[in-house]
């Protein structure tokens, strides 16, 4: 099994010569003043929650952008800062973006574009020349910073999702040798129907064939992705090997499900000091007797926070005798605001929480409680280990790790997990409840279903569901990934690690 321990040996042993160097649009921490003090606080999304860990482990060097100025006022001479806080272990540098660029490129380009192609949840995409022009300007700056982070050192980069595809091109193009480079695709890839919307789908493709590893998180988004190559490129595809040459480039096409550090999640989730708060949290949400049901999302239209507000509503319709003895508690992290789709969903949730908790009160309860404020990455663990249930209900989603984060909180067998079929942890999570979002009676049905649960079926599933994580946990993901990257520095047939050989062989051309 990998931990984090085998995962350090390896990069200890195997990668000792190796500067790693992850590079992500969104970074995993950010310096805000508060009280006229810089604080640091966790970012919200799933890669956070899954390459933060990796990287205490490898202890290498993350570049991404920075959020606000207090950002680049706690950098030391080479531009960065030692992560985490309290147990610093690998260095953040960030990367300064103009207002313009994060238009064009971010909100654009990205979020726009590639985000809403990417993703089956009926909001249309929009492409632009000039969001291009940035996407491209910017994917150059990190490309950039990468070469003057590495300077001379041999290097893996690993880039990280779809703000930065171009990256791998940019490297090439310096002509180094000595770096390794991969890109892992976080995100659904659309069919090939879907994927030639896009104007710009040949130099997508041809960005994404310059990286010598191209990961997904399941094997149809990467079957997918080969598909879209063999239809617009003129390139060699491999079936056996799983690779793609293009213009005298192999590029291994792999399929790594990302998880979450289950050890360190349900160490902290049952750790002594949560009792307290525990306490404290149900009184301050006045949760005290009533069953919880939570959920936790950045506020984004592929979540399916509409479609759960409508199934919350039916279910009270439903079954009425559960007014007044449940409370379901959303966290709702913002994003992309500066967005008009993202402003209209906002507004729409505002108004359907209204309408729910207006329609259902009675003697002073509510049924909803939702919260835009920030919560420590601890009390979001706690909250997970309080609950009676957990709704993920994604309209569409390419892995979801707030799923494996409950279940790695919940060693103690109870709770519920409800999950949309439309998430790709919905493949290896089988032993939730599973939902379609879409269909309001069944997902408020199962809502029934989750808390009417005996303890002992609770405790069946959510067994299965650790034993699935506690072997498919980050380090694993990680380590997959790495061992791949390894068969190009030893061109061996099969490359060998402490917890076995490692897929087949790899020869740079
Ligand atoms: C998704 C993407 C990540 C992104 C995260 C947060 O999980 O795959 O790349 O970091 O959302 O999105 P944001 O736009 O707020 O960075």
């Amino acid at each position: 099994m990998w931990t984090q321990e085998t995962l350090k040996e390896t990069v200890k042993e195997k990668l000792a010569d190796f500067l790693l160097v992850i590079v992500s649009n969104r970074q995993p921490f950010t310096h805000i003043v508060k009280s006229q003090k810089i604080i640091c606080q966790r970012e919200a999304g799933g890669l956070v929650t899954a390459l933060h860990p990796v990287m205490q482990a490898a202890q290498g060097t993350w570049i991404a952008a920075g959020s606000r100025p207090s950002d680049f006022q706690v950098l030391n001479k080479d531009r960065k800062v030692m992560l985490p806080p309290e147990n610093p272990s690998y260095g953040l540098r960030r990367i300064s973006l103009s207002k313009e660029d994060i238009d064009g490129y971010y909100n654009g380009y990205a979020s726009e574009g590639l985000w809403p192609l990417c993703h089956i949840s009926y909001t249309r995409p929009i492409f632009t020349a000039a969001n291009w022009e940035s996407y491209q300007k910017v994917n150059r700056m990190f490309a950039e910073t990468v070469l003057k982070e590495i300077g001379d050192q041999k290097a893996f980069v690993w880039v990280q999702d779809f703000h930065l595809v171009l990256v791998g091109k940019y490297l090439r193009e310096a002509n180094r040798s000595n770096i390794i480079t991969s890109i892992f695709w976080h995100i659904p890839w659309p069919n090939l129907e879907v994927f030639q919307i896009c104007p710009q789908k040949k130099e997508i493709l041809e960005g994404l064939l310059a990286y010598d590893l191209v990961g997904f998180q399941i094997r149809y988004h990467a079957d997918n992705f080969l598909e879209a190559v063999n239809r617009e490129l003129e390139c060699r595809i491999d079936k056996e090997k799983n690779s793609v040459t293009y213009q005298n480039h192999e590029t291994l096409v792999r399929n790594f499900p990302i998880s979450v550090d289950r050890e360190d999640i349900s160490k902290k989730a049952a750790s002594e000091g949560t009792v307290d708060r525990r306490k404290q949290l149900r009184e301050e949400f006045d949760l005290e007797n009533k069953k919880l049901v939570v959920s936790v999302d950045r506020i984004d239209y592929t979540k399916g926070i509409p479609e759960r507000l409508r199934a919350i509503d039916l279910f009270f319709e439903k079954y009425p005798s559960y007014k007044g003895k449940v409370v379901f508690f959303q966290l709702g992290q913002i994003s992309r605001i500066h967005l008009p789709r993202y402003k209209e969903l906002n507004d729409s949730i505002n108004a359907m929480v209204e309408e729910v908790n207006w329609k259902h009160s009675q003697n002073g309860w509510s049924p909803v409680i939702f919260s835009r404020n920030y919560m420590a990455y601890d009390d979001i663990l706690v909250l997970y280990r309080m609950a009676n249930a957990c709704i993920v209900s994604s309209l569409h989603d390419g892995m979801n790790l707030v799923a494996k984060e409950f279940v790695a909180a919940r060693s103690d067998g109870q709770g519920v997990l409800i999950l949309s079929q439309f998430t790709g942890v919905a493949r290896e999570l089988t032993d939730a409840l599973i939902i379609n979002p879409y269909d309001r009676d069944s997902f408020a049905d199962a809502i029934g279903q989750a808390l009417n649960m005996s303890p002992d079926d609770q405790e069946k599933r959510m067994k299965k569901m650790n034993e699935t994580l506690a072997q498919n946990n980050i380090y694993r993901w990680a380590g997959k990934v790495l061992s791949q990257l390894l068969k190009f520095e030893f061109k061996e047939e099969g490359y060998e690690t402490s917890v076995g050989i490692l897929g087949e062989s790899k020869r740079r051309p």
